[in-house]
């Protein structure tokens, strides 16, 4: 059995591991302060998943922004959580990691009394649309040829 716990992000000691799955997992990566930055805007909103055996390795972080714009719920301008990056190594998936690093999210949003969410996944990305799906998102629209390589992405929303 894998145990590992859901914490914080510690700028101190994670940036590293924290890169380090983000460049196994995804294309999409971020230079060093572009990760601060995040932590730094909204700390609550960037967690990782750590194994609970002596080593502690870092096996999966997501992180969130706090963004204004127009809701997708009601009317106006609004607060809206956008998860800019979820990742999880490959040897730790469907172990429900994932699910509870977006629940970490969703309830630091709650906390800063954002009531909806919003990301970008790419088209081809079933796993994750079915994460995403399975926590209630739905999708809203498509933003053609957003990726680098022309892939479009679904926008998916959710209110929390
Ligand atoms: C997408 C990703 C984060 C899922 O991580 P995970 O920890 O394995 O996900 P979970 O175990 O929490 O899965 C939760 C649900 O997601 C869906 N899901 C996850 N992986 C899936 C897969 N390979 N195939 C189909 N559905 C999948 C399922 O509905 C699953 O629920 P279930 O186990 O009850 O069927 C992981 O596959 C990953 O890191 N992929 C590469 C990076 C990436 O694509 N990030 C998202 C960018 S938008």
């Amino acid at each position: 059995m894998t145990n590992y716990r859901i914490r914080r992000f510690n700028p101190e000691t994670d940036i590293e591991a924290v890169q380090l799955v983000n460049s196994i997992c995804l294309p999409e990566n971020y230079p060093r302060f572009f990760f601060l930055e995040i932590t730094d805007k909204f700390p609550e909103g960037f967690n990782i998943a750590e194994l609970e055996d002596g080593f502690k390795e870092i096996v999966g972080y997501e992180m969130t922004r706090i963004e204004r714009g127009l809701s997708n719920y009601g009317f106006g301008i609004c607060k809206k959580g956008h998860i800019i990056s979820i990742a999880v190594l490959d040897k730790y998936r469907r172990l429900q990691i994932a699910e509870k690093l977006m629940d970490a999210a969703h309830n630091a949003l709650r906390l800063r009394d954002v009531r909806e969410v919003y990301l970008e996944v790419r088209e081809s990305n079933q796993a994750a649309v079915n994460l995403y799906q399975k926590l209630g998102y739905q999708q809203n629209k498509i933003s053609k040829h957003y990726y680098t390589d022309g892939e479009s992405a679904i926008i998916m929303t959710s209110k929390i």
